[in-house]
Parts: C-alpha cells; structure tokens; sequence
C-alpha cells in the first residue's frame, strides 16, 4: 500500500491557516467589491450530470474532451466534478426560473473546480475561482462593468495587471471566419505542432491559443477574427472599447485571443499578469449569449469572468492579508489547578463579550506559557496565580508596549472593550 502521509495526490494540496489568511482576505475584499456593483451569492453543487458540461462548455474542448473528473455514481449516473461554474450558474438560473421577474440577475461564487490538467507553476487539478455572471443583459456596458469589477478587485489588493480583449464573433460572422482560417491552416498544415493539426480538424479557432514557441509566428500570419465581424458584433465591440475608454480602463486588443470553452460569443477577455509565468491568466472571461438555449433554456443574453484565486494569491503583495492572521487580544496564563479553572472562566466570560482570549491546557510553566502567548503575537497576558486569585486582582501584561499593571475583572472587561476598535491585529471576523 501507496504510504499515505508521503504525499497529496498530484494537483492538490492542503490550505494551511498562515496561507488562508490571505485566501480570506481575497475573498473578504470579493464579496466587498461584488456587495457595491449589486452581485448576489450563489452556490450550485460541486458535482453535476456530465451532460451539463458536454453541452455547456463543449465537447471538443480540451476541458471536456480530456480533463474532467468524471465517474459513475451508484445509480448508474454519469456525474463530472465541476471544472468550471458557469454551466452550473446558468442551470441553476434557467431552473430556478431566475429569469421571470425579467430585468438583470447578477450572481457571484467562490469555490473549488476540478480540472485534470499536467500540473505546472500556477496549475493545480483542484484550485478555486472567485467568478461572476450577469444574465439578462445584452448592453456593452454590461460587459465594461464586468471587466471593472474583475480589475477593481485586483486593484483593490494592489495587483498589477494588463487586460487583453478580443470578438470572437457570433454564429453569424465566426463560422464564415473559422471557414477562412481552416483553409489558410490547410495551407501551412505541416509547419504546425501536432496539437494544432489536430485542432486545425477539431477546433481550428484554438489553433490561435496555441504556446508553442514555433508556432506563433505561424499564427500571426493568419487572418484576425476582428477583420471579419459582422456589423452587430463589429457594433457591439466598438461600444465596449468606448465604455472601457470612458470609464479610463486601458486594455489591449488581442485579436488572437480566444478561451477554452465554446460557448463564448462576441467579447472575450483575459487579465494578465507578468509575475506568473506561461501559466499568466490571472482571469478570463466574456459573453456566453447562446449557453441558455445550448441547455434547454430560453434566449438568455449573459456575461462573466472567473478569476484563479490560487494564482492570484501567487502573486498578493507581501503586506495584503496580514490582518486576518488570527492573534489573541489576551492570552491567559496560570499557575495552579484553581487558577486554571479560574482562567477557564475568564477566558469563558470574556470570549462571550466577543474578544478573542487564549489558553494552555499542558499545565507548563509560566515561562512556557509565555512563549506561548509570543509565537501566537498575543497582544497581552494575564497571569493569574494563587495570590491573584485570593485578592481577585491580576497582572495584565501589554506584549507590544512591554508594560503591566493590575486590573480587577470588570476593568479588565472595560479596558479590552474600549481598546476593541483599535485591534488591528485580531482577524476581523472575531
Ligand atoms: P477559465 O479561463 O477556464 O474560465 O478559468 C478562469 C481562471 O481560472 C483562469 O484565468 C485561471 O486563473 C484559473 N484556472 C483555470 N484553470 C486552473 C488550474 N488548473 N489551476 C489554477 N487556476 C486555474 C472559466 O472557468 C470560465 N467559467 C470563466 C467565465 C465565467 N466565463 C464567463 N463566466
């Protein structure tokens, strides 16, 4: 038997709370941000019927074709781990009937996906996206807005990047388009690697998302789909760039831009970042217009992004999330089997006043206890002995001041109160 305790299975890995003090601190900041531009929570299961996927997202893609988790439960159901959530979002919108009351729904999720990728820097098989979407809205305002609350957040969390965008088109123009690049492919077929001449049969608008260094000036080469959009989506395009320009958002466009699903139909985007390596999509994202009537839905106009938390966090300035990093506002110390239960009811009492309070159960010395208190950063002590407990008054020690003095219980009750705004160091949830 394989030892159990040598090593995670390839592609995940355990979230240790150091780390996910700045985890929280992302999504504290998400939720923050979503909370201003009206985006609601939604939760859909991690697990869905594959078809939802095959469908949705496409079946000659590579996330459908070769990365999902995919196995047969006990009553002989095809069920895929989630490797993304736009399809569940939209499922779940589309049964839920979220549509009726008309208008635009804007939901927002944070959560795990599953992809069976090769993992590399910045690629995990289990990893966890913050993602967006707007349903029922075909406004290119729309689609600026998205973009805006993506690199708000960034900005937010002082994370420099580049925003490219792109028109992949729509059913009207690309497939006339896709028809011009395949025969220009056929051309040049064996100069390409053996990915993009399989792609060039299956899935020629990828060819254009290929990274193999020999290929790309190949791919220059090839005509660029924003040379060969219809007026709509030529339209459309040009009032998103306004809508960036006018809200003084810079962005590139990047005519070889296209992402790895299927259903995206006129703007695609993608945020950048120089600090991640060949893996640099910190966010991708753009309109899906068709996904709802692909799942058995009315026609739905939407858009979204998601955004890679576990790169985004690769790549978090030193500072960002120290905040959440939990410390005791008092740590209380003891000397004795009576003055550890006193402690217990102290720590009790002031927990219930809402203060974060600490304690050893290893019976150690004082001076144990007092390293204690230093590697968990108290902000200070109380030591309670025999003596304290006769005369019912204590010893608090400031840890960062480096000064002590004696307070009674209902002082100390009132001087970690009024210091209770000040507690810059105690994770903002307690
Ligand atoms: P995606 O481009 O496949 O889009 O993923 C979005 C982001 O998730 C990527 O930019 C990257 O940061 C992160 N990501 C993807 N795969 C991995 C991985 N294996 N390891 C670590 N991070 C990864 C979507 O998933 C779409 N659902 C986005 C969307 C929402 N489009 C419209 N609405």
């Amino acid at each position: 038997m394989e030892d159990l305790l040598s090593n995670n299975l390839p592609g995940t890995r355990d979230l240790l709370p150091e780390e996910l003090a700045r985890w929280q601190h992302v999504e504290d900041c998400a939720r923050r941000i979503f909370a201003q531009y009206g985006f609601l929570e939604i939760r859909t299961p991690i697990f869905e019927a594959t078809e939802l996927f095959a469908r949705g997202i496409g079946d000659d893609t590579d996330i459908v074709g070769k990365e999902m988790y995919t196995f047969t439960d006990q009553s002989n159901r095809s069920v895929t781990l989630r490797p993304e959530a736009t399809a569940s979002v939209v499922r779940a919108y589309l049964q839920n009937h979220m549509y009726r009351g008309g208008g635009i729904t804007k939901l927002f999720y944070i959560g795990p996906m599953f992809r069976y990728e090769k993992k590399q820097k910045g690629r995990w098989r289990q990893f966890y996206q913050i993602g967006a979407e707007t349903l029922g809205s075909d406004h290119p305002a729309a689609d600026a807005e998205m973009i805006e609350v993506a690199l708000r957040l960034l900005e937010s969390l002082e994370v420099k990047a580049r925003l490219l965008i792109n028109s992949v088109g729509c059913p009207n123009c690309r497939p006339l388009y896709v028809e011009k690049l395949r025969s220009e492919l056929q051309k040049h077929l064996a100069d390409f690697c053996e990915d993009c001449r399989r792609r060039a049969v299956t899935n020629s608008l990828r060819v254009l998302d290929c990274k193999v260094e020999s290929c790309q000036p190949l791919i220059r080469s090839l005509p660029a789909i924003t040379d060969h959009l219809c007026a709509e989506c030529a339209d459309h395009f040009g009032r998103v760039k306004a809508c960036l320009q006018e809200a003084g958002i810079p962005f590139e466009v990047s005519p070889r831009l296209v992402r790895g699903l299927d259903y995206y139909m006129r703007t695609a985007f993608e945020i950048v970042s120089g600090e991640l390596g060949s893996q640099n999509a910190i966010a991708g994202g753009g309109r899906y217009d068709g996904l709802a009537e692909v799942l058995g839905g009315p026609p739905v106009r939407a858009l979204g992004f998601a955004l890679g938390l576990d790169r985004l966090v690769m790549i978090l300035p030193e500072g960002q999330g120290r905040e959440w990093q939990w410390r005791p506002e008092l740590f209380v110390a003891y000397l004795g089997e009576p003055a550890f239960r006193k402690a217990l009811a102290i720590a009790r009492d002031l927990r219930g006043r809402g203060h974060a309070c600490y304690m050893d159960f290893s019976a150690g010395s004082l001076k144990s206890q007092l390293r204690l208190a230093n590697r968990l950063r108290a902000e200070h002590v109380l030591i309670i002995g025999d003596e304290e407990l006769v005369h019912e008054r204590f010893v608090i020690k400031n840890l960062e001041e480096s000064r002590q003095w004696e307070v009674s219980l209902p002082e100390l009750a009132e001087y970690l109160r009024s210091r209770a705004g000040r507690n810059s160091g105690t994770s903002p949830r307690v």
